[in-house]
């Protein structure tokens, strides 16, 4: 049970899922989530998470699958979203029944028909749901809530999960977030930007994705289309010139219907569409940035800066899957003190809490010099970066870091320096500045002097100040 390691770790595991699932279905109603968290302890070792949305909601008759059945994902298209194709609820449920021996409880609303309340059990041995209850009623407006009861230690639990909530925000600045424990006040976070953010489009997969499985799948839903055609539906960058002419690089028969192509045409096929070199590279409007007001905006919102600067790279490609990094730098007291910035990460707008250091921006920030930076001395700096991409190379299914794959490490270098860049013009400014005051004062206070007893022995009136004669001369201004 990956991520469920420790009674902590299930804990935001759990929440982190119902979350994102949340979130998910906010963006696919294009509408400004509210969210309502609430955890309560049922007895030293067992709580109760519950996660309610304002998002689309479930059509009923999906919810035992959805949530009954491990693998099971409704979002095949390519899009930037936060769920990992159907591996992420049901891993929380499994734990709450495995730990606590206890039910989901789910209650949706969605508007092809009337509410409905579920409570659920997922035989393990079928991989199916079992309905232990089921019942009409509606809800105010449509959407979902979802309850899970498992082990867990919320006492220790609190701080990473509070953590995890204002982090939330920041990769999605317009949720606006309410959160109780143990039946107290709740406290409400985020709603920093009004503004939904465009929906990423949907695309269709590019050739460079399909592995063998993917490539049978399709395969199966059209089996007497001609490869030529299957070929120019299917993916995307594949129009009938270019479909010909790979077809002519694999040597197969345009002609040939997909039922009678053999094993080894379907091998040679998935191999050669990864290597052939004529497809055009993946369509990058299936991404999300947070974009750089939003994303100034929530971190402003939620930690003190005295400085701060957004930069990103143009998109990129991983092995089909279209990526981009887009990330922070910023200077402010509520940062730790250190020679490297403290870094906060970001995947598809979700932040990662856990195995800092396997992952491939934390090596990558910690392996730049930041002397070079301007940290010459250590400063209270923090690096905020967020990755998106319709595919993220998590390391493990805990899906905590991200694991490292050169071109996404040669994107994450140049942004982190191009950060780095601004961090060192800032600190020489700051620096220089600080020259000009020093300067400033010492010649102030010779003027001082010269402005007492030149008049003195000229045997004229002495200026009244002398401070804006000072300034005017330095032209600096001392506050910075
Ligand atoms: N809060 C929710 N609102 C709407 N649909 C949901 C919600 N939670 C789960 N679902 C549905 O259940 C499916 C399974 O969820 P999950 O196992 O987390 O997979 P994933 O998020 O990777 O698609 C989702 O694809 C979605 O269709
Ligand atoms: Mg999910």
């Amino acid at each position: 049970m990956a991520g469920f390691g420790n009674s902590t770790q299930s804990v935001y595991s759990t929440l982190r899922e119902l979350v994102e699932n949340s979130l998910d279905a906010c963006e696919d109603a294009q509408c400004i989530p509210k969210i309502r968290i609430t955890i309560d302890s049922l007895s030293s070792d067992v709580l109760s998470i519950r996660v309610a949305d304002n998002g689309t909601g479930l059509p009923y008759q999906q919810v035992p699958e959805a949530f009954g059945r491990v693998l099971y994902g409704s979002k095949y298209d390519q899009k930037q979203k936060r769920g990992t194709f159907g591996l992420g609820v049901t891993m929380a449920i499994l734990y709450g029944q495995i730990t606590a021996d206890s039910p989901v409880f789910i209650h949706t609303q969605n508007s092809s028909g009337p509410g409905r309340i579920y409570s659920l059990l997922i035989d393990v041995e079928k991989n199916l749901p079992i309905i232990e209850n089921e019942r009409e009623k509606s809800r105010s407006k449509d959407g979902t809530t979802v309850a899970i009861t498992l082990r867990g230690d919320l006492k220790r639990a609190k701080e990473r999960v509070v953590e995890y909530i204002r982090l939330t925000t920041i990769a999605s600045p317009h949720a606006v977030i309410e959160f109780g424990f143990d039946g107290e006040s709740t406290e409400v976070v985020g709603g920093w930007s009004h503004k939904v953010p465009d929906a990423p489009v949907s695309s269709k997969p590019h050739p460079r994705v399909a592995d063998l499985e993917l490539l049978r799948r399709m395969m199966a839903r059209s089996p007497s289309t001609k490869i030529h055609d299957f070929l120019v539906d299917s993916f995307q960058q594949v129009g009938t010139r270019t479909a010909t002419r790979f077809l002519k690089f694999v040597g197969i028969d345009p002609g040939l219907r997909i039922e009678s192509l053999t094993r080894a045409d379907i091998t040679s096929l998935s191999l050669s569409l990864r290597r052939f070199d004529g497809f055009g590279p993946p369509d990058s409007r299936c991404l999300s940035p947070i974009g750089e007001e939003a994303f100034l905006l929530s971190v402003e919102s939620l930690f003190s800066n005295s400085w701060m600067q957004y930069s990103k790279r143009s998109p990129s490609e991983w092995q089909g899957h279209p990526f981009f990094v887009e990330g922070i730098i910023a200077v402010g007291n509520e940062f730790p003190k250190g020679d490297t910035p403290t870094l906060y990460r970001f995947a598809n707008r979700v932040p990662l809490l856990y195995d800092a250091s396997d992952d491939i921006l934390t090596k990558s920030v910690k392996r730049l010099n930041w002397k070079h930076y301007g940290i010459s001395v250590p400063m209270p700096v923090a690096l905020f970066i967020h990755f998106g991409s319709t595919k993220v190379p998590y390391r493990a299914a805990g899906k905590q870091s991200l694991a490292h794959m050169k071109e996404i490490e040669t994107d994450v270098t140049g942004l982190i320096r191009s950060l780095g860049r601004s961090l060192r013009k800032f600190a020489c400014r700051k620096e220089q500045s600080k020259r000009d005051a020093r300067k400033m004062q010492e010649f102030s206070e010779m003027f001082k002097i010269v402005t007492k007893y030149g008049p003195a022995l000229a045997e004229v009136e002495p200026p009244s100040s002398t401070t804006h004669m000072v300034r005017s001369l330095f032209e600096v201004n001392t506050d910075v």
